[in-house]
């Protein structure tokens, strides 16, 4: 363990052994405090009272902002909550846990953000012919209909979440801890109005963000051998079923620890496929819709 400008990182390979539990451990590159700082993350639900400035918000932006954007189209936005009162109703509408947010000094929403690129479209069809960024005849064969599709609502959403990958690694190098919060997703049009969302913009996901309470450490979380997700030229179906049941014995070492019922599969298997499992997310595509978002 490293103690410095980054907080608490592991070195690599004290982070691989937690991430893998059991061997073989990938060989990494362990002498870069990127790859430190990536291979130490761990999910921080509960924070400390001490502030998340604006230079902390502003460097996560920046990160967020400087991450890859599909084609540059920039489709993704951010908004930064830091009143208490409207924690608590995204808490409550999201139908998670409300000490967790109470707890952040910051809330960042990253939204898949068609809106401002159908402001631009409406804005340059209001301008005079001769003072518009686009050709009259681009002009003339554009719909903003051809925009609304589902390849476009997937690159909003894509890059909205790379956008928030950045931020995270930006907080976790600045000492903060952070977790996604994929729930504001249970009611996409009660968020949407809590963050006075435009037409054609939805929130993709929220990031809780502050500094760790050293009281209530949290652990590197166990993965799947490696070779389960890396695959070499082509997609190996039939290996799965044995690196699910190595990661399966791995997992139940984590879990136990954690005082939690031990099996990974048992876990997953129910939240992908019991019964009526994707909740009220059963409406997003209606949802989204709605918003004014394509899924054709
Ligand atoms: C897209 C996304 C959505 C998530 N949503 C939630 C959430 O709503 N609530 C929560 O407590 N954790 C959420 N998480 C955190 C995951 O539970 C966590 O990343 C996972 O259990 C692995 O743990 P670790 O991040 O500590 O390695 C989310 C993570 C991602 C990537």
């Amino acid at each position: 363990m490293k103690h410095g400008k980054m907080g608490c990182v592991n070195t690599s390979s004290e982070s691989l052994q937690q991430r893998y539990l059991v061997p073989p451990f990938p060989e990494v590159d362990e002498s870069n405090p990127v790859v430190d700082l990536l291979l130490s993350h761990r999910s921080v639900r509960r924070f400390i009272d001490e502030p998340v400035t604006e230079r902390h918000v502003a460097t996560m932006v920046a990160a967020a902002q400087s991450a890859s954007s599909s084609s540059n189209l920039q489709l993704w936005s951010v908004v930064e909550v830091r009143d208490q009162a409207t924690k608590q109703r995204i808490a409550e509408v999201a139908g998670t846990d409300g000490a967790h947010l109470a707890s952040a000094p910051v809330v960042l929403f990253f939204i898949a953000d068609v809106a401002r690129a159908c402001r631009v479209f409406e804005d340059e069809h209001a301008k005079a012919a001769d003072s518009r960024a686009v050709d009259q005849e681009v002009i003339d064969g554009a719909d903003m209909a051809n925009a609304l599709n589902l390849e476009t609502t997937m690159v909003a959403f894509g890059d909205a979440l790379i956008a928030a990958q950045n931020a995270a690694v930006a907080a976790e190098a600045m000492g903060l801890g952070i977790c996604y919060l994929g729930s504001i997703r249970n009611d996409v049009p009660a968020i949407a109005e809590i963050l006075g969302l435009p037409q054609h913009s939805f929130a993709a996901v929220g990031m809780t963000v502050g500094h760790p309470n050293p009281q209530r450490p949290t652990r590197i979380k166990t993965r799947l051998p490696i070779a389960a997700v890396w695959h070499r030229e082509q997609y190996d179906l039939a290996k799965q079923s044995d690196e699910v049941e190595k990661y399966e014995a791995a997992a139940a070492q984590f879990y136990t620890g954690q005082g939690m019922a031990p099996s990974w599969i048992g876990r997953n298997f129910a939240r992908l496929f019991a019964t009526g499992a994707i909740g009220k997310r059963s409406r997003m595509a209606q949802w989204l819709r709605n918003r004014g978002l394509g899924l054709d």
